[in-house]
């Protein structure tokens, strides 16, 4: 396991933040861990608990504060367990937090970067974009909501960019359509040697279609369900290259040209109607 698994002895919060307030919320936590703070790379994963009885969650390591101990991280209300996770308050302790997971990003100089993200997916390309940037590539970022209030992380992500673009579904902010719109008017004018894209699955699946047949590598970070995220339940299980990856151990990241997203398309949605039950619920 890259980086070893480190279970915090603190956990607690130390900063909270509403990013959007509604439809959905999506909030930013400051949380004490300082040996995942020590180990985390761009790209990597924690898995928190809030209670005892509670379900496992995977979310990603936006930031990391080495000096003070300190992880960030980003999640959107979309079921039960986040749904709870917005009701603690600074101060309050998780119950479990363990990581860093996954593999860590291949962080080297590949040349121009296309960099996309789309609603909470706009947390996970920050790290990366960040180290990238670092690295001496050229960055072009695409951000993309579906409406103005649902955008996050815009000034950190323009700040890291040369080229920076925002679109919304209904023409709110920026440029009304898709990233992928962008994305496609881009890729005509340049070429470019690297395309990083995380978002929802519809959108990673039109990125990949896009950038296969201009063959150019392209990268996505998968969020499949996950249970225990150390390789042992299977429930990550994602067909790449046609064979069967565990997105926890194997991933999160994958060649996006390789990914079966209709087998993946369809893994997703089976909870979401139970999600949607538990979001309407007033706890
Ligand atoms: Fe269980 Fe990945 S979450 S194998």
């Amino acid at each position: 396991m890259p980086g070893g698994i480190f279970f915090g002895t603190d956990m607690k919060i130390i900063e909270k933040e509403i990013l959007t307030k509604e439809n959905p919320v999506i909030t930013r936590l400051g949380v004490i861990a300082p040996a995942i703070a020590l180990k985390a790379e761009p790209g990597q994963f924690v898995v928190l608990m809030t209670s005892e009885e509670g379900e496992r969650i995977p979310l990603t390591i936006v930031e990391k504060d080495e000096a003070r101990g300190t992880i960030s991280l980003i999640f959107q209300e979309a079921g039960l367990t986040t749904k709870l996770l917005g009701k603690f308050k600074i101060g309050d302790t998780l119950y479990s937090l363990a990581g860093p997971l996954g593999h860590a990003t291949e962080i080297k100089n590949y040349g121009s970067v296309i960099i996309i993200g789309g609603g909470v997916g706009l947390a996970e390309i920050l790290p990366v974009a960040r180290a990238l940037k670092k690295e001496g590539n050229h960055i072009s970022t695409i951000i993309g909501a579906r409406a103005k209030e649902m955008l996050i992380l815009e000034g950190e992500l323009k700040n890291t960019s040369d080229e920076f673009y925002v679109t919304t579904d209904n023409g709110s902010y920026g440029r009304k359509g898709f990233t992928t719109d962008v994305l496609t008017e881009l890729i005509q004018k340049k070429n470019y040697d690297l395309v990083y894209a995380v978002g929802p699955i519809p959108m990673m699946k039109r990125v990949a279609s896009i950038t296969k047949n201009a063959k150019i590598k392209t990268l996505v970070s998968l969020n499949a369900l996950m249970v225990d995220a150390t390789g042992m339940c299977g429930c990550c299980r994602v067909t790449v290259s046609g064979q069967t990856k565990f997105s926890c151990v194997d991933g999160p990241e994958f060649d996006a040209h390789a990914v079966d997203w209709e087998e993946l398309e369809k893994r997703n949605k089976v909870y979401s109607d139970k999600e949607s039950h538990i979001c309407k619920l007033n706890l």
